[in-house]
């Protein structure tokens, strides 16, 4: 019997590209340059497998035309909102993604920017850098401790879990979260952490917010003017999540006017664009969305698409389906 067809739509970890070129008849991105639509259209005519990641844009337009060979979307990461879920469903295609892997390198990014933003740990690098550094004195670059602040955590699930653990019991904070559905109390104080009733009742009391859940339509715009208005005047906002959970356009405004002091972001609107306005605020801490860029984390993320895709092959339901 031949082997499935597989389409890799980006460079993967070398050992994992190996692993899938020998288990199917794969075909590699070896440019590594991002696919257009339509070259995602035509993938999807013509192999058994894409196996896409966040960089790829799969809109229910993808999915139109012809019926597609395509039978699953391997997805390389555990955000999926860059795939129209119902769209590939109607075509009969399923989805998985790579939950789990990436919890504690996501975590301690929000942790990173956190704690960057709070110290001027980038303005300072920076100063340090350009030769503008003109030695210690009591009043220079003085920032916010973090220390037995209050941090609120917007979304409750494994990496919201994993950061309230390091804030809680590795700097001594106060962690208090929303989350749409109830968290056992007993499961939250696992994590140092209480549960309240709305958002607004986490930025009422929190110095830093951190927001942990998925993006898409559910999400999208959940911190806008009016919630980042809420946030504690001289509190920080740090984003590991999804571009689309901020509304953007309302941050900037936000910083510009002081009605927060600063944000640590990984991710954005429009990536890999970076609005200008943020580039240019010394209060804000911008990352390239390396949230699971660490050696061990990609491979893991690889290794679980090719668990996916080994299982749906052999005719095995894949452990982590979600459409
Ligand atoms: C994910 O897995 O969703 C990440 O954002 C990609 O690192």
């Amino acid at each position: 019997m031949s082997k499935p067809r597989i389409l890799v739509t980006r460079r993967w970890p070398a050992a994992i590209e190996r692993i899938l070129s020998d288990r199917f008849d794969t075909t590699l991105n070896v440019d590594d340059v991002a696919m257009s639509g339509e070259a995602l259209s035509e993938a999807l005519a013509e192999y058994d497998a894409v196996l896409p990641t966040v960089s790829d844009r799969l809109p229910a337009a993808v999915f139109d035309g012809a019926r597609p060979r395509a039978r699953i979307l391997g997805n390389f990461g555990v955000g999926y909102n860059h795939i129209d879920t119902n769209a590939a469903k109607d075509r009969g295609i399923v989805v998985t993604n790579t939950p789990g892997v990436l919890t504690d390198c996501t975590a301690d990014i929000a942790m990173l920017l956190l704690l960057t933003v709070a110290r001027r740990g980038g303005e300072g690098e920076r100063q340090v850098r350009s030769g503008e550094w003109a030695g210690w004195c009591p009043t220079h670059m003085i920032g916010t401790k973090v220390t037995g602040k209050t941090v609120g955590i917007i979304g409750f699930g494994r990496i919201g879990k994993a950061f309230a653990q390091r804030c809680r019991f590795g700097f001594g904070m106060d962690v208090v979260f929303y989350n749409r559905s109830p968290v056992d109390p007993a499961e939250a104080a696992r994590y140092g952490a209480r549960q309240l009733q709305t958002v607004e009742d986490v930025l009422a009391l929190s110095d830093f917010v951190s927001v942990h859940c998925p993006g898409g339509a559910e999400n999208r715009h959940l911190m806008n003017t009016a919630r980042l208005a809420a946030m504690k005047p001289g509190a920080f906002l740090i984003n590991t999540a999804r571009g689309d959970v901020v509304d953007e356009t309302a941050l900037i405004a936000a910083l510009e006017e002081g009605v927060i002091r600063g944000a640590g972001l990984d991710v954005y609107a429009a990536e890999p664009h970076v609005a200008d306005a943020l580039k240019a605020m010394n209060n804000v801490v911008l990352l390239p969305h390396l949230g699971s860029a660490t050696e061990e984390t990609r491979t893991a993320m690889g290794m679980k698409v090719l668990d996916n895709v080994t299982a749906f092959f052999e005719g095995r339901p894949p452990p982590d389906r979600v459409a």
